[in-house]
């Protein structure tokens, strides 16, 4: 049998040992704890030195014990005299150990050299942040509050140690959240000066705006009256809460704005959220729109047919009068009544088209070869008006839908482009991929769409022109939306493209996607 190994009434003596000092350190420290001891001895190289605990009544080192800090009391070299249960605890360390530790033990060496020339400047009281290395080698950031004490001619200094971790956590995620927040967040001073802004801010309104009166570098109107919304003047009257308010004419903010405030009864400043909703309220607009052209749809649906019916019988009439001697004297005006009759006529046949319920039977299409079919149609009309019709066609797949209502919708589009051209211009019909969608693109150069019309557009009946009846663009957006498509539009001062977004009926297209082309989401 190996010497080393020992018998078992050995290992049984030796645990009966370690338990009697045990007990002995135990009762030792609840000795010091209690004030029960007046002083007590560390062993050192020049046969060890005796400490006296004298003064410290026990009712104040109770205190201490129960701080929720931790707390000691260190030599002039750094040997730990005294520690609380809490120091042991963010030291991870059992407190019996710590009595006569040097306290810089628990320092990594740049944090020790810096503690070292803190303490050589003798400052009486001092407050610092260090990093302490628990026993496990974890690091634990921490405020010490140092104060230098002398007692019968020997220095001590009294530490107090706040344990920083949970407090950096809560900071850095509050400074996260902050930064990462997807919404604009800014943060003014007392006067409204930006002084902190999170990315999602810096990415709309750069980085020079720190420093700048918020309400001068970011303007922002009441959508109602048009007038300037002023943060600083708004938050005199109550925090701002969901105020919709517009910026840059075509971004519109949900404004919320709130007072901060510190310790001290005056605010520090304000932070300011703003949460952009400009796609909201276009899928807002959108719905309404949708819903208006159900009703009307539903409607012309109900009495479009009951219309038509008297019409035939005064158009009828009317065609018979027109052969009648009798009434020769007034066939110019009879003509003029039946070719109005048609007129209204051919609104309620494109009013009874936006009808919802309407179904179309669906084909396989080559979207060039019936843009093909009908330019000769408008280029004769386009010419005499001065202005020039380009086709970009490319390889497109087929898409599933209906021959005649495609025509009707190109032609509606180009036909609107031509009204909005006063000077020569240039209509451009294109035809594309664009994220697997096939894309009909109709581009003018004229005035744009004007902004009240933007604002419900599609409505029926909607024109600016002295001879419109306002149905060509909701009947396209009714073809549209009868195809699977999306009629989006993209309108400026120098011209306007309306894009017809359709699924293709195949994928396997060789042609490369050009990510590049400037299409609204
Ligand atoms: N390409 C465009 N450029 C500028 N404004 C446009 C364009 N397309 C449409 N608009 C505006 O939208 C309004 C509505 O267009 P819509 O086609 O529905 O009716 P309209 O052209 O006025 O009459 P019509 O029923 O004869 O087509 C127009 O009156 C015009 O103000
Ligand atoms: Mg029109």
């Amino acid at each position: 049998m190996n010497e080393t190994v020992k018998s078992q009434e050995e290992l049984i003596q030796e645990n009966i040992e370690l338990r009697h000092r045990l007990d002995e350190a135990n009762s030792i420290i609840n000795a010091i704890r209690n004030g029960e001891v007046d002083a007590f001895l560390l062993p050192g190289d020049n046969g060890g030195k005796v400490y006296v605990l004298e003064g410290a009544d026990h009712i104040y080192r109770l205190l201490v014990e129960e701080m929720q800090e931790g707390c000691l009391t260190v030599a002039q070299d750094g040997t730990i005299l005294f520690s609380n249960e809490n120091f042991a605890e963010i030291v991870k360390t059992p407190q019996q150990y710590l009595a006569g530790q040097s306290f810089f033990e628990f320092l990594s060496s740049s944090d020790r050299e810096y503690l070292h020339g803190i303490l050589d400047l003798n400052q009486d009281h001092f407050k610092t942040e260090l990093s302490l290395i628990t026993q496990n080698g974890l690091n634990v950031p921490v405020l010490i509050s140092a104060s230098l004490c002398q007692i019968d001619n020997e220095s001590f200094i009294c530490l107090l140690v706040t344990d920083l971790t949970e407090l950096k956590r809560s900071n850095r995620l509050n400074t996260l959240a902050f930064e990462q927040a997807n919404s604009p967040q800014i943060v003014s001073d007392q006067i409204g000066r930006v002084i902190k802004v999170n990315q999602a801010a810096k990415e709309i309104f750069g980085n020079k705006i720190i420093g700048e009166i918020f309400d001068r570098v970011i303007p922002l109107y009441k959508e109602t009256t048009g007038s300037r919304f002023l943060i600083q003047k708004e938050l005199k009257k109550g925090p701002v809460s969901c105020q919709e308010v517009v910026f840059n004419k075509n971004i519109y903010f949900m404004v919320n704005a709130g007072y901060i405030y510190g310790e001290q009864p005056n605010n520090l400043g304000c932070l300011i959220t703003l949460v952009d909703i400009t796609e909201n309220r276009r899928y807002k607009q959108e719905l309404s729109r949708l819903d208006r052209l159900n009703l009307v749809g539903e409607m012309a649906a109900g009495i479009g047919h009951e219309v038509r019916n008297p019409m035939t019988v005064v158009r009828g009439y009317l065609q018979m009068f027109s052969s009648k001697e009798l009434f020769a004297s007034h066939k110019e005006s009879i003509n003029i009544m039946i070719e109005e009759i048609d007129r209204a006529n051919s609104i309620i046949t494109e009013f009874l088209s936006l009808a919802k319920t309407k179904k179309i039977p669906k084909k396989e299409i080559d979207l060039n070869e019936v843009i093909g079919k009908i330019i000769p149609l408008v280029e004769v009309d386009a010419l005499r008006q001065g202005h020039e019709i380009k086709l970009e066609l490319q390889e497109v797949p087929n898409i599933l839908g209906d021959e005649k209502e495609l025509r009707q919708c190109i032609l509606n589009l180009v036909r609107n482009g031509l009204e909005a051209m006063s000077n020569k211009g240039t209509i451009t019909i294109k035809t594309y991929l664009f994220d697997g969608q096939v894309v009909l693109e109709v581009q003018d150069q004229g005035c744009g769409i004007p902004v009240e019309v933007q604002k419900s557009i599609g409505t029926p009946f909607l024109t600016t022109k002295d001879k419109g009846t306002g149905l060509g663009l909701p009947v396209c957006f009714s073809i549209a939306e009868r195809h699977g498509a999306v009629l989006d539009y993209k309108t400026d001062s120098g011209g306007t493209s309306f894009y017809f977004k359709c699924p293709g009926v195949s994928q396997q297209l060789t042609l490369p996607l050009d990510t590049s082309l400037p299409i609204p989401s």
